[in-house]
């Protein structure tokens, strides 16, 4: 390593990101590689920030808090001492809760990999910087660029096939709303709950073409601006994805009766008229889709809603 780099501070910002199209399950539990491609929108000022600094020993700050004693702290440590195997002092802000299936762990990892590059004058391209963020976790890979993106997942055994990259066809009135049920760290991990899934669930076979599919619609639904389809086929994957969880043993479920409530209030919404949709990742949260031209009527619906607008500076 070059000694000249020790004071030198790395910084960096990754937004996070929500699957429209999701990624479960790994054909490789080492390195994250999916059994699917999945596909995203970032979510624009919603995510972390990453300062990194070479140190005497290994110090995490999450959002002004010491966590260097933390599951989290051992994660990180893990990830970015892999690289340079040296003690770092880390301070990361996030502005979304931790491990509540709100992506915080994409956004960490993204921010993490950008504020190495920025420490060491790297200057990767986007290519390799996702390959490098899915080390930390699958779905960093996608936190790597702003808007639609795709993670086309590959098929070396290495991993050099399977990074993410955008889908230049922006939809500036593309709205999501946050509805946090519960912002209490999840009981099953994604990695826990994906493996489950792959291992026992019978549903499970169906699910990588079936994403795969998925992408397709979708990808045509943004280009024609179709509201209608875009929103059918986000929620009926999301939908799909908790099928093959529930139908694994033990049984991997992230709802709660306030998530089915509010599944049900969208359903409602929709018989009279108001195009919104919703996903779900893994977690008891439901992130709503909509356009922006029904933000007041879903405010009041929805009363702690809380509102991005992935394409709007
Ligand atoms: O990258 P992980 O291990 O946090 O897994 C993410 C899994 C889902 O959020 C459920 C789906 C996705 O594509 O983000």
């Amino acid at each position: 390593m070059n000694e000249n780099k020790v004071d030198r501070v790395g910084y960096a910002y990754a937004p996070s990101n929500i699957a429209l199209i999701k990624y479960w399950g790994k054909r490789n539990t080492e390195i994250n590689l999916p059994m699917n491609s999945s596909f995203s929108v970032s979510l624009g000022s919603k995510g972390a920030t990453a300062r990194v600094q070479i140190s005497s020993e290994p110090v995490l700050i999450i959002n002004n808090t010491l966590s260097t004693h933390t599951s989290w702290a051992s994660r990180i440590f893990k990830y970015v001492s892999s690289f340079y195997n040296t003690p770092y002092h880390i301070a990361l802000n996030v502005n979304i809760p931790f491990a509540a299936g709100l992506a915080s762990s994409a956004c960490v990892f993204a921010a993490l990999i950008l504020a190495l590059d920025n420490l060491y004058a790297w200057h990767f391209d986007t290519q390799t910087l996702s390959i490098l963020a899915r080390l930390g976790s699958g779905s960093a890979a996608r936190s790597i660029q702003p808007g639609f993106v795709e993670w086309h997942k590959g098929e070396s055994e290495g991993g050099v096939d399977s990074y993410a990259e955008v889908f230049p066809y922006p939809w500036p009135a593309f709205c999501i709303g946050l509805c946090v049920v519960d912002a209490t760290p999840k009981k099953i991990s994604s990695r826990e709950g994906m493996l489950r899934t792959v291992q026992t669930s019978p549903l499970y076979a169906a699910w990588p073409a079936a994403a795969e599919e998925a992408i397709q619609f979708l990808k045509k639904a943004i280009i024609e601006q179709n509201f209608t389809a875009f929103g059918q086929i986000a929620e009926h994957n999301a939908l799909t994805m908790h099928a093959t969880m529930h139908s694994a043993w033990p049984p991997v479920v992230y709802s709660t009766p306030e998530t089915i409530r509010m599944m049900q209030l969208v359903w409602s919404l929709r018989e009279q008229g108001l195009a919104i949709y919703f996903t779900q990742d893994a977690g008891p949260n439901l992130k709503l889709l909509f356009l922006e031209k029904d933000i007041p009527i879903v405010q009041q619906y929805f009363n702690a809603v809380d509102i991005i607008r992935p394409f709007f500076n």
